[in-house]
């Protein structure tokens, strides 16, 4: 352990000094962890960085020294990309404006969307707060989906919406690594910095999705019942309907099931939306009856996908609190949660009521986040005086400053990609 952090303060002098640390020493053990499989992707002859990952336990801090030592100056790994669907309904266009500016960062893309059940001035507020900001105007990468969709909870049109989002990002949204899919009621507990510079120490193809084929109860409840959802094929919104007949469980291909947030690598969205192998279509067909299939689609798809069930992390990355016993919906977090949300070292928590106080006391304590500002990162140069927001001043926006979210996010990433939690919990 000391070699490592000795080998990562030898780095920090000489190369690193354009991010601003915070927290170096505590960073660095995470870096250097970050810097193996680093080293791994781009080993000579081609092999991944899995099947070293698997026997890190036996490779010696010296081992990692001298490894480690050739690796040109360009060893800070560039920041990546994440590209954000945030969707809402009626009602949370304010709630969706505040999130969005609390996740912005000039590099990341952004789809915003309000389903058709919200009213068509709270539409247009919201097209007008994207198309007027100086911000967004000035980088471009936020976008708001017009001709709204139709969604209905629980049904096909959710997971429709998702890949509706996903194909404008890949067409419009640039080269981004990671789709991330969001709601209104959605809050970061880390900042967008912190984000982009704990990910850049990740393989670009690792897809954060929480899965179990462990259906239980749902295999009788959700797998064999048979739904039909109107938004299809209505243009006025109703409830989903049950068919009377049951259908067996699929023989094709195995179910999984999980939660409906999830970030996916940029290689496992093309493979869903291009759809080059048949595989991710005849899915989508199968789920267009089912209940409840954002919380079965992408898992299924990847755990049933060779090439991509090896890049799962077993995780949804948010913080959710669900009532004992769990209802429907997750309660919903509120002052009282901080501490546990800040314990749990995840990025993002849900769901939160519009102008609940503990929104203000993460804004204060967690993002240095004056009311209606952007999140400050390296790349908000302006002072903080007189109520003005820093990000109004843009210096360089790939310089990062991550804080003590980045530490805590990798605190996470590290017990997720530990040896008893990664490959021992892939598709299983
Ligand atoms: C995507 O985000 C929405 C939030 O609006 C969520 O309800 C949905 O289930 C998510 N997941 C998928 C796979 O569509
Ligand atoms: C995935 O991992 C399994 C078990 O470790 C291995 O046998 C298989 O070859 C891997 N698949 C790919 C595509 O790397
Ligand atoms: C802030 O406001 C005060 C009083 O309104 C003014 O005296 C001061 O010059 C302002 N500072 C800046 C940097 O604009
Ligand atoms: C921005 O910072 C990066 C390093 O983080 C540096 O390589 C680049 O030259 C800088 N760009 C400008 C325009 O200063």
């Amino acid at each position: 352990m000391k070699r490592l952090r000795s080998y990562y303060s030898h780095l920090r002098h000489h190369h690193v000094m354009e991010r601003k640390w915070i927290f170096p020493l505590a960073i660095g053990s995470m870096v250097s962890l970050f810097l193996l499989f680093l080293t791994t992707l781009t080993s000579p002859d081609g092999t991944s960085f899995l099947p070293f990952y698997r026997s890190l336990s036996s490779f010696s801090s010296r081992f990692v020294e001298s490894k480690l030592r050739p690796l040109p100056i360009s060893t800070l790994p560039p920041p990546p990309r994440l590209a954000y669907l945030i969707s809402g309904s009626a009602g949370d266009g304010r709630m969706l404006k505040r999130t969005l500016q609390a996740l912005y960062h000039p590099l990341n893309s952004y789809v915003v969307h309000l389903d058709r059940e919200s009213s068509a001035e709270e539409r247009l507020d919201l097209q007008t707060f994207v198309a007027g900001h100086e911000v967004f105007k000035r980088f471009g990468n936020v976008r708001m989906i017009t001709k709204a969709n139709l969604v209905t909870y629980r049904g096909p049109t959710m997971v429709a919406n998702t890949l509706h989002a996903a194909a404008i990002l890949l067409r419009d949204g640039g080269d981004w690594d990671w789709f991330i899919n969001l709601s209104a009621s959605d809050y970061p507990l880390v900042t967008p910095d912190d984000l982009l510079h704990t990910f850049s120490y990740l393989p670009r193809d690792l897809n954060f999705i929480d899965h179990t084929s462990n259906i239980g109860w749902k295999e009788f409840q959700r797998a064999k019942p048979i739904i039909i959802d109107p938004g299809l094929y209505m243009t006025k919104k109703a409830d989903v309907f049950w068919v009377t007949q049951r259908r067996s469980v699929p023989t094709a291909f195995k179910l999984f099931t999980g939660s409906a947030w999830m970030a996916l690598s940029r290689p496992f969205v093309d493979y869903t939306i291009w759809g080059w192998d048949n595989l991710p279509r005849t899915v989508l067909m199968y789920y267009a009856n089912f209940i409840s299939s954002p919380e079965g689609y992408f898992h299924t798809v990847i755990c049933n996908a060779p090439e991509f069930r090896n890049t799962t992390v077993n995780s949804d990355l948010h913080f959710i609190s669900w009532d004992n016993p769990p209802k429907q919906h997750p309660h919903h977090l509120n002052l009282a949660d901080m501490r546990r949300m800040i314990e749990s070292n995840a990025p993002f928590a849900r769901k939160f009521r519009q102008d609940d106080p503990v929104l203000d006391k993460i804004d204060s304590e967690l993002l240095s986040r004056g009311p209606g500002m952007f999140t400050p990162g390296g790349w908000c140069i302006g002072r903080r005086e007189n109520e003005t927001d820093p990000c109004s001043e843009i210096g360089n926006t790939t310089v990062l400053r991550p804080g003590p979210g980045a530490k805590r996010l990798g605190t996470m990433i590290n017990s997720l990609l530990s040896n008893e939690n990664f490959r021992p919990r892939q598709c299983k």
